[in-house]
């Protein structure tokens, strides 16, 4: 399973991508906002200046015609960038007809197996269940992105599902085990998964140690 941050921080892609571990990004207009607006397309090109990798910006249009012309001068921006399209009637049209013109499609706020049945048909790269917005409504977010790769595995389909607002390290685990090709997530959420305190714990003693062993090789060496 491949590891994408879900941000449009450009400070926070940096630091992240310096670990080696991130091969994309996802963006959409509520990160673009909280990572302070700006240009759009500015702060995609550069995060397609830091990440080698598909790197997912949304489209905001409402009509199919709308959409085709937006995700084209969007799919313009870099050769990494992947559109970003909501799934319903135009969407998904959008998708089939973009698809067919090679245009890479992450179809996003996807919240059933039905939804990513009809994303797959339609030719979307990347099918993006939100799984954080199902638990908080009561439904089993996870499910879905199990199902989901079930199915797709099930017919020999080439899209891949991309697990989607993941809020926490429990949620990337699962996903993993749900098979999942991709997991997008915070950089807090990364850093919950590295972070361990007896990993803390351990560093400190190795030092604490090696100090202890080399005090006495100084002191026999003294001798
Ligand atoms: O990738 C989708 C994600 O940004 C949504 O996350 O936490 O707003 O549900 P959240």
């Amino acid at each position: 399973m491949r590891l994408f941050l879900d941000t449009a921080s450009v400070d926070e892609i940096r630091e992240a991508a310096k670990l080696g571990v991130i091969s994309g990004v996802t963006t959409n207009p509520t990160l673009w906002a909280k990572a302070g607006g700006g240009d759009y397309r500015d702060v995609v090109v550069e995060i397609c200046g830091i990440v080698d990798g598909p790197i997912s910006a949304e489209c905001l249009s409402r009509d199919v015609e709308g959409l085709v012309e937006e995700a084209k001068r969007v799919a313009g921006w870099h050769p990494n960038v992947v559109v970003k399209i909501p799934i319903d009637e135009a969407g998904l049209e959008a998708t089939s007809r973009l698809s067919k013109e090679g245009v890479k499609v992450n179809m996003t706020l996807v919240f059933s197996a039905n939804q990513a049945l009809l994303a797959a048909h339609a030719g979307a790269t990347f099918i993006s269940p939100f799984v954080g917005r199902l638990d908080d409504v009561g439904h089993d977010g996870m499910a879905v992105v199990a199902d989901s790769v079930q199915i797709l595995e099930r017919y020999h389909l080439p899209n891949q599902v991309l697990a989607a607002s993941l809020r926490h390290p429990l949620h990337v685990i699962g996903a993993a085990k749900a098979g999942a090709h991709i997991a997008t997530m915070p950089y807090s959420v990364l850093k919950g998964m590295l972070r361990h305190p007896l990993t803390d714990v351990g560093i400190e003693r190795f030092l604490a140690d090696a100090e202890k062993a080399a005090k006495a090789a100084r002191s026999a060496g003294k001798r």
